[in-house]
């Protein structure tokens, strides 16, 4: 049979059909109307939109596959979005996205009611505004109307679930980024819904990622041109699904992507947490198995915004070209690239990125590497803490952007002190849903051995011992930057 896995991002949506051997036959995206904003930091997204865009991407994929040779169907997602319905489950209001950033009073009760250590160990993630509770919490306040009307919750990928089943479900990956969800048992935390006056009902059952949770529906059939009664796997958050789909599933395995934003995703068998709250502890799309993930905001960003305007009208290409042609360390100039405020370590949204320690002998291409340098170090405090946290690491698999550059890749060998390799083919996170979908229907007997028949690797970079002492050093340096600099930009005030 061929396995269907369908990604409802912020941008579009992604549809991936793959066959037993976990070859990709067909894909297909179809963009999202761009999120709301109505004020500063305010991020919506009408649900209904992604299941507009899911029925064209599953249309567009059945115009290759047959519907008949679809085993299953799973999801990967959006992750921390809060999907409002009421009775009659229709939207109450927009949905409020994981970027959204109005919740800074809410968190801040969060934190007051339950205790800073205490939400921890309840649910493995201090109250950071991105995820879903403080957004509840906002809505109840700001808008009670709509608060009365709403009698379920979901996530986004669920949403679209439900319109393809019926079903009100979740997966045990997506609702860790709920902040009412016990991460490390697996179940919701009745202490922080009653603690906060929600109403466990409001809530769907939540499944592992690789359950059943439904059959595709009558009208969902009609619509979409799957057949009725094709099962419907649970799926996972995007980090969890996106994971999977680059084979990083066993504990001690690990991953640094680099898109706009960079994430370290660890793997490991227990839940491992935080208690200073500067990294997420998250339930895998594998059972009995956890993960941690540290977050650089402006990763490929800081690249980007390089280019943009320091760039001189070069490419991507050629400002690397030039960088590395520069020395390991880029003879003493650093990057701090909080152009965004950061999260992992700092969750400071008023941090400010710069480069530090200029002379008259740097030029632009010293500064190319040192972005691609301070980027690695941002990614390294994730994985040092980690290593203090006792999470057992042994080589980087390296995704988005950040792997396509031979020079950035070494860079971040030598910044990681870690052999890194890459995947042969990237396909992301619908190709993560689809391997769930396939362990879902049987296919294949776990996730691990879906992997290792349908992910293989292709590069290996080994540090470069030299480099990586100087690195080193120049690391060392890096790790003092954010506290100096505090005071510097507390003073500005702008
Ligand atoms: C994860 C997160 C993002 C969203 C984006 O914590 O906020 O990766 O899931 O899709």
């Amino acid at each position: 049979m061929k396995y269907l896995g369908i990604d409802i991002g912020t941008g579009g949506s992604r549809a991936v059909v793959i066959d037993e051997a976990g070859a990709v036959l067909a894909s297909r995206t179809a963009g999202h109307a761009a999120f709301a904003s109505p004020e500063i930091g305010w991020a919506e997204q009408d649900p209904r939109d992604w299941w507009r865009a899911s029925v064209e991407t599953v249309r567009g994929v059945l115009e290759s596959v047959p519907a008949r040779e679809i085993g299953a169907v799973s999801f990967s997602g959006q992750m921390h979005g809060s999907v409002m319905l009421d009775s009659a489950d229709e939207v109450v209001r927009p949905a409020l996205l994981w970027c959204d950033q109005r919740t800074s009073a809410q968190c801040d009760e969060i934190t007051a009611t339950i205790g800073r250590e205490r939400l921890i160990e309840l649910v493995s993630n201090p109250a950071v505004t991105g995820f879903t509770l403080p957004k509840l919490l906002w809505v109840r306040e700001n808008e009670p109307a709509n608060w009365d009307r709403v009698r379920t919750v979901l996530l986004p990928k669920d949403y679209v679930r439900l319109r393809l089943t019926g079903e009100k479900a979740s997966d045990v990956a997506d609702s860790s980024g709920t902040l009412y969800f016990d991460v490390g048992n697996r179940r919701y935390s009745n202490e922080i819904m009653s603690a906060l006056g929600l109403d466990a009902d409001l809530f769907p059952p939540v499944f592992e990622s690789v359950e059943r949770t439904g059959a595709v529906n009558a009208a969902a059939a009609a619509e979409t041109g799957l057949l009725e009664g094709t099962t419907v796997v649970a799926g996972a958050g995007d980090n969890a699904a996106g994971a999977v789909g680059m084979g990083i599933v066993k504990p001690g395995m690990l991953s640094a992507t680099i898109g706009t934003s960079g994430v370290i995703f660890a793997v490991t068998d227990e839940p491992k947490l935080d208690l200073k709250g500067r990294i997420h502890t998250l339930c895998h799309a594998v059972p009995g198995r956890w993960h941690n993930t540290g977050v650089t905001l402006s990763a490929g960003l800081s690249f980007k915004w390089f280019r943009e305007n320091l760039g001189g009208g070069l490419s991507y290409d050629q400002l690397t070209d030039e960088a590395s042609e520069i020395p390991s360390g880029s003879n003493g100039l650093l990057w701090l690239p909080y152009l965004m405020g950061e999260r992992t370590p700092h969750l400071d949204p008023n941090a400010r990125a710069a480069f530090v320690g200029l002379t008259a002998s740097h030029t632009r291409a010293h500064m190319t590497r040192a972005v691609f340098e301070g980027v690695a170090f941002s990614l390294r405090d994730s994985i040092e803490i980690f290593r203090e946290l006792g999470a057992r690491m042994e080589s980087v698999r390296l995704g988005g952007g950040g792997a396509t550059s031979e020079h950035w890749r070494q860079v971040q060998a030598d910044v990681y002190g870690m052999p890194c390799e890459t995947i042969e083919a990237e396909e992301g996170a619908a190709f993560g849903a689809a391997i769930l979908a396939g362990v879902g229907a049987g296919e294949w007997s776990s996730v691990d051995e879906a992997c290792e028949m349908s992910i293989r690797t292709n590069l290996r970079i080994d540090p470069d011992e030299k480099s990586s002492r100087v690195l080193d050093a120049n690391y060392r340096a890096y790790s003092k930057l954010y506290d100096a600099l505090k005071p510097v930009i507390a003073a500005l005030g702008q």
